[in-house]
C-alpha cells in the first residue's frame, strides 16, 4: 500500500513537473479590473495576452516608447496569410514601454517601464457604427498603476483610418527570417 502510494505520488509530481514545464507563465492573476467607459471592452478580455505572439516591434520617436504588436492565434494566422480583412474574434495587443540606456553598455538601450496595454478587437456586433468592426481600448500606467484612458475611444478610430485600406491596421507581420 506504502509503495502504491509513492508511486502514485512519484507519478503525480513527475506529471505535474512535465505539464508546468510546457506552458507559459503569466501574470494574468494581476490584470487589473478595468473597462473601457464608452466601448466597454475590459483588460480582462485579453488576460492571456502574455501568451500570444509577436508580430511587430514599433518605435515612437516623438514619444520614445517601443513596442511590441502581439496577435492572438486568429489574428496571427491572418496576418501570416496576408488576408486583407481580419476575421471575427481578432485581437490585436500593443504594449508599450519607456526606454533607459543599459547600464554596462549606455549605447544599448533596453525597455524600463511599461506605460501603456491597448488593444483592437474584431467584433462586428458591438462595433458597426463606423463600418470597421473594431473595438479599442486603452489601459496605460501611472504612478505604478494601470488606469483607464479617459479620452475615449473617438481618437483611435479617427487615426486608425488613415489604414482603412489595410483593415485599419498599421502593422504589418514582420520579418524573422528572410
Ligand atoms: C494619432 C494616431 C493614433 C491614435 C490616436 C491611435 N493610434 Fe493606435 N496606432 C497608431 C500607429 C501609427 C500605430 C503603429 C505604430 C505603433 O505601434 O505605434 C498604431 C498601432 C496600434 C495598434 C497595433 C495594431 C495596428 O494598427 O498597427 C493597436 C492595438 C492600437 N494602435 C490601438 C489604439 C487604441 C486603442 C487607440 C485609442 C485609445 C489608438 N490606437 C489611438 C496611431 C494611432
Amino acid at each position: 500500500m506504502r509503495k502504491l502510494t509513492k508511486t502514485v505520488l512519484g507519478g503525480l509530481i513527475l506529471f505535474g513537473s512535465l505539464y508546468a514545464g510546457d506552458v507559459y507563465l503569466t501574470d494574468k492573476q494581476n490584470i487589473p479590473d478595468l473597462k473601457m467607459p464608452d466601448s466597454n471592452l475590459t483588460f480582462k478580455m485579453i488576460e492571456d495576452y502574455q501568451n500570444y505572439k509577436i508580430v511587430a516591434t514599433h518605435f515612437r520617436t516623438d514619444k520614445n516608447e517601443l513596442r511590441y504588436i502581439l496577435a492572438n492565434s486568429i489574428a496571427y494566422n491572418a496576418l501570416q496569410a496576408k488576408e486583407k480583412v481580419m476575421p471575427e474574434g481578432s485581437k490585436v495587443v500593443k504594449i508599450g514601454w519607456s526606454v533607459k540606456k543599459m547600464t554596462l553598455f549606455p549605447s544599448a538601450l533596453e525597455a524600463d517601464k511599461i506605460q501603456r496595454v491597448e488593444y483592437m478587437i474584431k467584433d462586428s456586433k458591438h462595433f458597426d457604427a463606423n463600418g470597421d468592426h473594431w473595438g479599442y481600448a486603452r489601459f496605460v500606467k501611472k504612478e505604478n498603476k494601470f488606469v483607464v484612458w479617459d479620452k475615449g475611444t473617438k481618437g483611435c478610430i479617427s487615426c486608425h483610418s488613415i489604414a482603412k485600406s489595410d483593415d485599419y491596421l498599421f502593422t504589418k507581420m514582420q520579418s524573422t527570417f528572410k
